[in-house]
């Protein structure tokens, strides 16, 4: 269900492959070279050739901005290191003080660099439950700076609606940002509905992978997008022109491989939520999700992400999981080849469990992020790993 990319003169396609790159003027090379060199010779006092120091920009760097700038129609972009790099970054804005609004059940890293790390520099935090805006608008106080979204969230699936947060941060001049890595431009454009700053973990489908970590950071508007760049300088907090030139490679199949994570990701929903062993299947595109009519309308699609909950609790989870041949049991998402995660144990192992338990994660909790590999395969390795379970969960209720 993808719908043309109306804010852009060109298709998300033409974007994908042809944004940031022909900047080979000496070989006419038709891929973006890799330029290592940290400094750049002046051609006389004050006069460069736009680059001076690799830290502050660098040319392969600067192809990465422009396409993914494209991409989410923003103004000014920032390649940085990892997507928590990212995150530093923009909370870097924030002086101590500040209050930020953020969800309850947000990536485990993004709350550890919240309530461990942000937390000890004087800011404070409320996570809330998104999914009513209501408690959005309750937790605002005097204090207030930001709102931080991540939608869908991690691991859950759950949704925010993103232009129903602008507009209640927008009156009480706040700052709306959000996380877009599950979605990736492809499927959700936060800028259009609102936001002023998008942060990205590159490391999931924009690389598409799993071959370099990275993060970008794509504002709105050039004022924001200045304070942004003049942090990713001081802080040094930028990506390597390699790193760079490898999501850039990545980006460039974005839409072809997320029409198949997509495609497995139904497919596998479906699977998982007619097995009596399955509790329940967390996953936007069915009807009976919480939000599935802000889905259809928010998102273009609904993503390659789905989480379940197995009977029978962790044991179940790592026997499950023992018996898969084709799915790696890796942190991680978005990459081509199939990953499945016990989030208590990976991916959210940093949150205590009584954030874990207000979240709606489980000891059966399983995040699954399907590659591009052929469905009918992977359906063949989860109905043979429920096959070969140690205890016959199905007659457990
Ligand atoms: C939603 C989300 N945001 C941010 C990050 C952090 O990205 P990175 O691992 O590239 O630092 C992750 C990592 O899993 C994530 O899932």
């Amino acid at each position: 269900m993808q719908k043309t990319n109306s804010a852009a003169s060109y298709g998300i396609e033409t974007i994908c492959v042809h944004k940031g790159v022909a900047k080979d003027s000496t070989f006419n090379s038709v891929t973006t070279p890799i330029y290592p060199s940290t400094t750049f010779a002046f051609e006389g006092p004050c006069r460069t050739k736009g680059y001076d120091y690799s830290r502050t920009a660098n040319p392969t760097r600067t192809a990465l901005e422009e396409c993914l700038g494209a991409l989410e129609g923003g103004v000014r972009t920032s390649a940085v290191a990892t997507g928590m790099a990212a995150e530093t970054t923009v909370m870097h804005l924030f002086e101590a003080g500040s209050h930020i609004i953020t969800g309850h059940d947000i990536y485990g890293g993004t709350y550890r660099l919240f309530a461990n790390v942000f937390a000890g520099h004087g800011l404070t935090f409320s996570f809330v439950n998104m999914g009513d805006v209501g408690n959005v608008a309750a937790a605002i106080t005097p204090q207030t700076r930001a709102v931080w979204v991540e939608t869908p969230s991690n691991p859950l699936l759950n949704l925010v609606d993103i232009a129903a947060v602008a507009e209640i941060a927008h009156r009480h001049g706040l700052l709306v940002i959000v996380d877009n890595t599950f979605m990736s431009p492809y499927f959700q454009r936060p800028l259009d509905l609102g936001a002023d700053i998008v942060v990205h973990s590159t490391t999931k489908y924009l690389n598409g992978h799993s071959d370099v970590v990275g993060g970008a950071i794509i504002s709105k508007t050039a004022e924001i997008g200045e304070r942004i760049a003049a942090l990713t300088n001081a802080l040094g907090t930028c990506c390597s022109p390699f790193d760079a030139w490898l999501v850039l490679r990545g980006v460039k199949t974005l839409p072809c491989r997320m029409r198949q994570h997509e495609r497995n990701a139904q497919a596998l929903a479906e699977f998982l939520a007619g097995r009596a062993e399955v509790e329940h299947v967390y996953y936007p595109g069915f009807k009976s999700h919480p939000h599935h009519e802000l889905a259809r309308r928010q998102m273009s699609g609904f993503g390659g992400m789905l989480s379940f909950d197995i009977r029978g609790g962790a044991a179940a989870a790592f026997d499950f999981i023992k018996h898969l041949k084709i799915f790696a049991f890796a942190e991680s998402l978005g990459g081509v080849e199939s990953l499945i995660e016990h989030p208590e144990t990976m991916s959210h192992a940093s949150m205590s469990p009584q954030a874990r338990m207000e979240a709606g994660i489980s000891p059966g909790t399983i995040r699954v992020s399907p590659g591009i590999e052929s469905t009918p395969d992977l359906l063949d390795d989860m109905a043979g790993a429920f096959g070969a379970l140690a205890n016959p969960l199905k007659d457990s209720g």
